[in-house]
């Protein structure tokens, strides 16, 4: 039995790509690298003519098998239907949910192409796992080709109540193609409740508990909350927070007594930079005996940076920013300082626990791996504190964090102070009770407790690269 992973975006070790800043590259790595298998999906790259078949490359234990997209592929798959329309709405932005008819075929096109590709390449005992929104009506192309493996899908970003998924157009259609899956897996169980209740509601399925049934197919939705792989987070932390320490005294100042409250997030209006940053400028005003004490490192890669409300959050960013620096900063003390680069894990490993508070704040998110990463980085006898949005899936498991409305400037402000007040004791109790829970679920469970659902319990094993 062999895992074939399906994914929009696909890392490869050796072109030398760091693990690109997603949560879903970063957890896929992880689980393949431990299974072994076959690796499907975008090469991230464009040419003029699409691929016509692919060429699988083994690297270690896993297959790469990636396709080009041509430019207008790029611009309706993945920057538009995914990026414009499904991304905001799955984020509960209805505002910012731009739909656009020739977006959607250029999407049902590509995961066509997708499936007419991947065919070829299965195995009668295959087990085909795919992720993402990219893919959703990949299961039911495959089908309609004749495919009867086991096919499973997991679902990264949250999945809205039927009310405001139903307001898409084709929403029915679309919602539908998920009964082609054999097992569903969700962030939480509010988005497992919210797609079954969607496709009762839009596509009058048939529910028996956490069985779902608009055709043939029986389909089973569960939460699976993903993890991270905690143990080598955590080595990569001990390891490299002196390199981390280092160019933070150089380019801040000295430190001294200096706190560091630390935020990483791809430049994604859903993680609630701009008012995360609002938040610090409130904690400043309200608490002034803390300036020039404590700092703000905002790691914030460009993501997405061709569709318009990405762009508009940078500008918005670096007023922000730029506004807050200047009224509250000092001669020797900068605030506020974001930058807009991809590190490398074992970077923010080091920063994370060089991190007295880790600023977690997304208006909304699937799951949120930086929350748990900052656990997992952390010194234990003298750990820091998580400030964490009650919006962000990890709040379902990490009720030990500073739980807040980020919506809520005042609250988060305050928030900020209480963690930077807290006593050794206090951070120590809430931090063993968090990296207890992180890794008793971590990547290995998550993806061993998917898998075994999907094949059968013993079957997990038996994966073969
Ligand atoms: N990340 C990274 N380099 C960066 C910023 C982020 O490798 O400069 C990684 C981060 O460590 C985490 C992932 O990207 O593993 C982000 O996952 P998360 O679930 O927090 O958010 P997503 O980007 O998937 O929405
Ligand atoms: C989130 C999504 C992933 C995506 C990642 C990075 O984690 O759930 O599917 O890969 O963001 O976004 P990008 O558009 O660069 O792949």
């Amino acid at each position: 039995m062999r895992l074939v992973v399906v994914s929009n975006r696909v890392t490869m070790p050796e072109r030398g790509e760091k693990v690109a800043a997603g949560g879903l590259a970063v957890a896929l790595r992880s689980a393949l690298e431990k299974h072994g298998g076959l690796w499907f999906g975008w090469s991230g790259t464009t040419s003029a003519e699409p691929s016509s078949r692919v060429e699988p490359v083994r690297l270690g234990n896993v297959s790469y098998a990636v396709v080009d997209l041509t430019e207008a592929e790029r611009q309706s798959y993945y920057l538009g239907f995914s990026n414009r329309a499904l991304w905001p709405l799955m984020h509960y932005r209805l505002g910012l949910t731009d739909f656009d008819r020739s977006d959607y075929a250029g999407y049902l096109g590509v995961n066509r192409r997708f499936a007419k590709l991947l065919v070829p390449q299965l195995k009668p005992d295959d087990v085909i796992w795919i992720h993402d929104y990219h893919l959703i009506p990949l299961a039911a192309e495959l089908r309609r080709r004749g495919v009867t493996n086991r096919i499973g899908y997991f679902h990264h970003i949250p999945w809205p109540s039927a009310e405001v998924f139903g307001a898409l157009p084709f929403s029915a259609t679309l919602i539908s193609t998920m009964t082609a899956y054999d097992l569903v897996g969700m962030q939480t169980q509010t988005d497992a409740d919210n797609l079954i209740g969607g496709l009762v509601a839009l596509r009058g399925a048939h529910r028996d508990g956490e069985r779902v049934k608009a055709g043939p197919r029986e389909t089973v939705v569960r939460p699976f909350p993903i993890g991270i792989d905690v143990e080598s987070f955590r080595k990569l932390a001990v390891a490299s927070v002196r390199a981390a320490t280092q160019p933070i005294r150089a380019t801040t100042g000295p430190l001294g007594g200096r706190k560091l409250v630390i935020g990483v997030d791809r430049l994604d209006y859903s993680k609630g930079i701009v008012q995360r940053l609002e938040a610090f400028g409130q904690f400043l005003r309200s608490h002034p005996e803390h300036r020039g004490n404590v700092g703000l490192l905002q790691i914030a890669p460009p993501s997405r940076s061709d569709v318009p409300e990405y762009a508009e959050l940078d500008r918005q960013s670096d007023e922000v920013a730029g506004r807050l620096n200047a009224a509250l900063g000092e001669f020797d003390w900068t605030p506020i300082r974001v930058v807009k680069k991809a590190y490398s894990r074992s970077a923010l490993a080091g920063f994370y626990r060089r991190a007295q508070v880790g600023l977690v704040t997304p208006m909304r998110d699937g799951m949120n791996l930086v929350a748990k990463e900052y656990i997992a980085a952390q010194n234990p006898e003298d750990p820091g504190v998580l400030v964490l949005s009650r919006f962000a899936g990890a709040a379902h498991q990490m009720g030990e964090a500073l739980i807040v409305n980020p919506y809520d400037t005042h609250e988060v402000a305050e928030a900020i102070r209480t963690a930077l007040a807290m006593p050794q004791s206090e951070r120590v109790r809430r931090f063993e009770r968090l990296y207890a829970t992180i890794a008793a679920s971590d990547i290995g469970w998550w993806t061993s407790r998917y898998l075994a659902a999907l094949t059968g319990a013993e079957a997990a094993d038996k994966l073969a690269p």
